[in-house]
C-alpha cells in the first residue's frame, strides 16, 4: 500500500510500431485503473535490448512511448510514468532474482521459445532470463495488481512463484501481484490471420492497426480484414474474423458483444468493417492529437522525467535494501 492505496505496476517495450492490440489489452485498462490505485508504469527500454536496436532510433522510440503514455490519458503528476533504466534498482534486482529462478522454468516460456525461434542468429542470455527483469520490475514497487494482454500471462505466473519462493525463504519480503486484465481486449489477433495476435512484430503491416495509423488507413485495413464464410455478424469459435472485430468494435465503443451483434443483425460485413474502423478512429484520433502536441512540449516533458525518476527510485530501493537485508549483503558502515 501507498498513501493507502493499492499499488498497480505495468510498462512496455520501448520497440517497435505499437499496436492496438498494446492499447486495448493494457494502455487503456491503464488509464481506467489509475485514479483508484498509486500506479507506476515503466517504459521498459531494458528489455528492449534483448533484440538490437540502432542507438539514435531507439532513444527517440523510448521516449516518444513516455509521451504516448501522458497521450492516452495517463497523468503524470497523478502517476509515476518513468523510464526502466533509469532506475538501477531494476538490473540490480534482477541479478538477485536470477539466484532464485530455475533454468527449467525459464526453457518452459512460450516467448522465448518463439522469440528464440525468431532470432536464431542472437539467442542471448538476456532473451532467456528476460522474465526475471520483469518479475524485478513488478516486485520492487510492491505491486498487488498488473494490467497486461493474455501474452503476458506467463510471465507474470513465473513473477508470482519466485516471489513466493522468497518469501518461503526469507518471510514476507514481496507482495504477491495478480494479473489484471480487461472483460474483453486481453488478446486482440491479427486482422490477417486471427489464430495469430495482433504484434508489432508481424511482418504484414495489414495485420495491425498501429496506434499512429491515419484514418484511411484504418478504414483501409478493417475493410481488408480476413473475414468468415457466412454473412451473419456473430460472435463464436467458428468466426475468428468477426469475433475479433466483435472484441474490437466492443471495447473501443463500450458496448457489451452482445449489443454489438444486435447492432449489425441484418447487416452485412461491410457495413460492419466500416463501422469497427470508426469506433478504432474515434479512439485514436484525440490520442494521437495530443500526443502530436506533446512531441513539442520538450521543457515539460523533460521536468515529468526527471520528478518521476526520482519518485520511482525512491520506492523500488526501499525494496531492494530489504531483499539484500534478508540476503545477508554486507551494509554500508555509517560514518
Ligand atoms: P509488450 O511491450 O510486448 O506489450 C505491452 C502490453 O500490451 C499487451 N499486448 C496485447 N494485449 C492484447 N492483444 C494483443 N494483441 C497484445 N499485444 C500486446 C501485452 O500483454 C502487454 O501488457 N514484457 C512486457 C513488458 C514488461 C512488463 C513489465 C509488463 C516488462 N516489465 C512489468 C508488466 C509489468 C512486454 O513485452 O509487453
Amino acid at each position: 500500500m501507498i498513501n493507502d492505496k493499492k499499488v498497480l505496476y505495468s510498462g512496455m517495450q520501448a520497440t517497435g510500431n505499437l499496436t492496438l492490440g498494446n492499447y486495448l489489452g493494457a494502455l487503456k485498462n491503464w488509464v481506467s485503473l489509475n485514479e483508484e490505485y498509486e500506479c507506476f508504469f515503466g517504459v521498459m527500454d531494458l528489455h528492449s535490448l534483448t533484440v538490437r536496436q540502432e542507438p539514435a532510433d531507439f532513444r527517440k522510440k523510448a521516449r516518444n512511448l513516455l509521451i504516448l503514455y501522458i497521450a492516452a490519458g495517463l497523468s503524470p503528476e497523478k502517476n509515476c510514468i518513468y523510464f526502466q533504466s533509469h532506475v538501477p534498482a531494476h538490473a540490480e534486482l534482477s541479478w538477485l532474482l536470477n539466484c532464485f529462478t530455475y533454468m527449467g522454468e525459464l526453457s518452459r516460456m512460450t516467448q522465448f521459445k518463439d522469440k528464440a525461434a525468431k532470432h536464431a542468429d542472437n539467442i542471448n542470455a538476456g532473451l532467456f532470463t528476460y522474465p526475471v527483469l520483469m518479475a524485478a520490475d513488478i516486485l520492487l514497487y510492491q505491486a498487488d495488481y498488473v494490467p497486461i494482454g493474455r501474452d503476458q500471462q506467463q510471465h507474470l505466473e513465473i513473477t508470482r512463484d519466485i516471489a513466493e519462493r522468497f518469501n518461503g525463504i526469507y518471510g514476507d519480503v514481496f507482495t504477491i501481484p495478480e494479473a489484471y486484465y480487461g472483460k474483453a481486449g486481453a488478446k486482440i489477433r491479427s486482422l490477417q490471420d486471427p489464430a495469430k495476435k495482433m504484434s508489432k512484430s508481424d511482418e504484414n503491416v495489414n495485420g495491425s492497426i498501429y496506434l499512429m495509423d491515419d484514418p484511411d488507413t484504418i478504414v483501409r485495413k478493417c475493410k481488408r480484414a480476413v473475414t468468415d464464410s457466412g454473412s451473419e455478424v456473430r460472435y463464436g469459435e467458428d468466426k475468428p474474423g468477426i469475433s475479433n472485430l466483435l472484441e474490437i468494435y466492443s471495447v473501443c465503443t463500450g458496448k457489451t458483444v452482445e449489443e454489438a451483434e444486435k447492432d449489425f443483425a441484418g447487416k452485412g460485413y461491410g457495413d460492419f468493417k466500416l463501422a469497427v474502423a470508426e469506433a478504432v478512429i474515434s479512439v485514436l484520433k484525440p490520442m494521437q492529437d495530443e500526443y502530436g502536441r506533446l512531441l513539442k512540449e520538450k521543457d515539460y516533458i523533460d521536468g515529468i522525467i526527471r520528478d518521476n525518476d526520482e519518485k520511482a527510485a525512491y520506492f523500488a530501493n526501499k525494496t531492494l535494501r530489504k531483499v539484500k537485508k534478508k540476503l545477508g549483503l554486507t551494509e554500508m558502515p555509517r560514518k
